[in-house]
């Protein structure tokens, strides 16, 4: 399975190091044949060997040049880093990417062989109209998207279950990834509130591959929690 923690604008560099060491002890102690992704913010990124794959929360698709605010392929590679997450909902619905622009990176990354973590999720009022609409709108995300590429991991995350504390019911997860997973064989991971106390049950359901946990990862031993949740299902 997939455990994946999206530390966004969290943790310094200094605390992310004690973070992906403390990890990453847990991972070589307890023997973790899991695949574990951390995407530190990007001030924080260090070099790191090991187990667990440090990925990029973001980045734009060039080498390098004149994008103010952004960071290209050519930082990624001081870092080692070959692990992206693309399309997250923070960045669509707060720092407005389009699918146009999230395409563009997508394609980018792809062509380099990235491993690519691509988001996916609706708003609540796309949820409230229903699961015809719903699919529709989780349709539009993947236009332009390679759904055969073989790095590809698609993660679920519906925009109201974000930090939100609400989560769809458990049986609403797995109808859903079962449908999505007709559309892509690529590893589906939920997202969306998270935490220790429900991830075994989310890990358990049949077509889900993994999570990506937001605020429940912050603390490197919840996160490791999850971990061995995955470890002791071992799907
Ligand atoms: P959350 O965030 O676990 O805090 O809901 C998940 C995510 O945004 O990836």
């Amino acid at each position: 399975m997939i455990i994946a923690a999206n530390l966004k604008t969290n943790l310094t560099r200094k605390q992310t190091s004690k973070y992906v060491d403390e990890v990453e002890r847990f991972l070589n102690a307890n023997n973790i044949s899991q695949e574990v992704l951390v995407f530190p913010a990007m001030s924080s990124l260090n070099p790191h060997a090991g187990k667990l794959t440090i990925g990029a929360q973001n980045a734009y698709p060039v080498l390098n040049g004149a994008y103010t605010g952004e960071i290209g392929l050519e930082h990624l590679e001081e870092f080692g880093i070959k692990t992206i997450l693309i399309g997250h909902s923070e960045r669509r619905h707060i720092l407005g990417e389009t699918q146009e622009s999230i395409t563009k990176k997508f394609d980018f990354y792809k062509n380099l062989g990235f491993r690519i973590v691509y988001c996916i999720g609706e708003p609540l009022e796309i949820r409230k109209a229903g699961e015809d609409e719903l699919l529709k709108y989780l349709d539009t995300q993947y236009a332009g998207i390679d759904l055969n590429y073989e790095n590809l991991v698609i993660a679920y995350e519906p925009v109201w279950a974000i930090g939100t504390g609400l989560t769809p019911t458990l049986n609403d997860i797995e109808v859903l990834h079962t449908k999505l997973k007709k559309k892509s064989k690529a590893p589906l991971l939920y997202g969306g509130s998270v935490k220790v106390t429900n991830a075994k049950d989310v890990l358990a359901l049949k077509n889900v591959d993994g999570i990506l946990v937001g605020s429940a990862a912050l603390y490197a031993e919840h996160f490791c929690s999850m971990i061995n949740y995955a470890q002791a299902l071992n799907k």
